[in-house]
């Protein structure tokens, strides 16, 4: 890369945590893609965690599906996927999860965007309103390719344990939730709305609907039994709020009194036996959820569902924690929109899919190279980190007109916020139900979403979590609700 030149802006700092706790860094991105599309980023010490080498920042749409797309080049066995390095004593644990695996070269995964003949699994989740091709086509594999199963723990086991879980996530499974999760959502928000009444019209929408609804649909869907759910919310805070105190408390020490990676294997004990209890007993008492799909799948060692199930705890979480206040709070911000959502001008499809472009809920994902490598003009050696940024891809001018308008009807809508390539979400459709489900009942039940007080962010650049989000239930004009 050559130098920048002296009269250059300064390169911004999109690495550090804290930064987020205001929201999407707009305008640090819009520089980044603008002049500096691929750059160095300081993994300077933060929070009390160590310093890092560094890595290569990836901020155009174009870019950023790249990366995603070419697992040859950008691994993600290699150093997994977050920026901070986990202890190389941790590696070949962090490798067994599927998130940190890459696909034999020679599989069928092949991209989701851009390809004549994409596999259903991966079509479904690219802003499709009804993706049941992903389901179905990972359902009931009896045959695993032999040198798949062959190489379990490798890089090429990725295809395998892909198939695994959808063969648990089936499509029909997900569906018979909807009326669960629309009870809950009518639930959570009628509460939320008798106690604006009772009080002074305003409610944190976080506190009282937004986390129970994304924790207690994946209780729901996983088979934790209710007494048990609410261990979830616990290691989800551990594992993803690590670098925001209010979420996590304070960190736990390691030997050398470094804050300890909770993604370690020693921090992750309770969880992995909760998972094995929970498996024996799905043995003893099936029931129809993922949780008893996977004890009972023959294929599956132990080990590969203490991992699912750890996996899923995460993935299927706080994504869907941040998913739901981040759009509602778009709605808030924008009452032209939510008019035009209550009057039926706009589909609910295409609405899910632009509050998912405007608040992508990961921020990040890390590769490393696996070999030299070029992009956007950035000699990138081997071993390099490279990280996506979700957030910046999202709001891309090269593709996405008019970027910074909410526009709940754009269609096309290729936003990244479910990732792309091999790795593309899983539990996409599961997460678009449960989004569709949550802003019909809020647009047929909240005639007035009005943002009483700023939002508070998590402190963290994986996840672009919310805290808090007080919104007024009551209109501030007077105006009595009916009912
Ligand atoms: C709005 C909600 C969600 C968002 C934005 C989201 C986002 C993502 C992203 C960006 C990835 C790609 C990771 C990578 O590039 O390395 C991913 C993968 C994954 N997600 Fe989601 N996710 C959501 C909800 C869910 C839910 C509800 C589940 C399941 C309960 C789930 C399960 C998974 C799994 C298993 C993977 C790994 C796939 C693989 O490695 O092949 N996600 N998700």
């Amino acid at each position: 890369m050559t130098p920048p030149a002296a009269d250059a802006p300064r390169i911004p700092d999109v690495f550090d945590p804290r930064g987020y706790a205001q929201g999407l860094p707009h305008s640090a991105y819009r520089l980044l893609r603008d002049r500096y599309p691929v750059v160095r980023q300081e993994e300077h010490e933060v929070l009390g965690w160590p310093a890092g080498p560094g890595f290569w920042a990836v901020t155009r749409h174009a870019d950023v599906v790249r990366v995603l797309k070419d697992f040859r080049t950008f691994s993600s066995h290699l150093g997994a996927t977050q920026i901070r390095d986990p202890d190389p004593a941790d590696l070949p644990f962090i490798r067994r999860m599927m998130l940190n695996q890459d696909p034999s070269p020679s599989s069928q995964l092949r991209s989701s965007r851009g390809d004549p003949n994409p596999t259903p699994q991966l079509r479904s989740s690219r802003g499709d309103p009804n993706p049941s091709s992903q389901l179905r086509s990972s359902r009931g594999d009896p045959n695993p390719t032999p040198q798949l199963r062959s190489s379990r723990g490798g890089p090429n086991d990725h295809g395998r344990l892909r198939r695994l879980v959808g063969r648990a996530f089936t499509r029909g499974r997900v569906d018979r939730f909807e009326a669960a999760v629309r009870d809950r959502a009518r639930g959570l928000l009628t509460a939320a709305l008798d106690t604006a009444r009772a009080g002074s019209g305003v409610v944190d929408l976080v506190t009282t609907v937004t986390d129970d609804y994304a924790l207690l649909n994946l209780a729901d869907v996983l088979g934790v039994p209710p007494g048990e759910r609410g261990l979830l919310l616990d290691w989800t805070r551990r594992v993803i709020g690590y670098q925001d105190p209010d979420e996590s408390g304070p960190p736990a020490s390691g030997p050398d009194g470094r804050p300890a990676d909770p993604r370690s294997p020693a921090m992750l004990q309770d969880m992995f036996a909760f998972a094995r209890e929970l498996a024996a007993h799905k043995r003893r008492h099936p029931g129809d959820d993922v949780l008893t799909a996977l004890a009972t799948d023959r294929e599956l060692a132990t080990p590969e569902l203490e991992m699912f199930f750890f996996l899923l705890t995460i993935a299927g979480n706080d994504t869907v924690r941040s998913a739901a206040p981040g759009g509602l709070l778009a709605l808030a911000r924008h009452p032209d929109a939510y008019r035009a959502l209550r009057a039926g001008a706009v589909a609910m499809s295409s609405c899910v899919e632009e509050l998912l472009r405007w608040h992508p809920p990961v921020l990040s994902f890390r590769r490393t190279a696996a070999c030299d490598t070029e992009l956007a003009g950035c000699r990138i050696r081997a071993g390099d980190k490279v990280v996506v940024f979700h957030g910046s891809a999202n709001y891309d001018e090269r593709v996405f007109a008019a970027p910074h308008r909410l526009d709940l009807a754009r269609t096309p809508n290729p936003h990244v916020s479910f990732g792309d390539g091999p790795h593309v979400c899983l539990g996409a459709h599961l997460a678009r139900l449960q989004l569709r489900v949550l802003y019909e009942e809020t647009r047929d039940l909240l005639p007035a979403l009005e943002l009483a007080a700023p939002p508070r962010y998590l402190v963290s650049n994986f996840i672009h979590g919310l805290k808090s989000l007080p919104l007024r239930l009551l209109p501030s004009d007077g105006d009595r609700l009916p009912g």
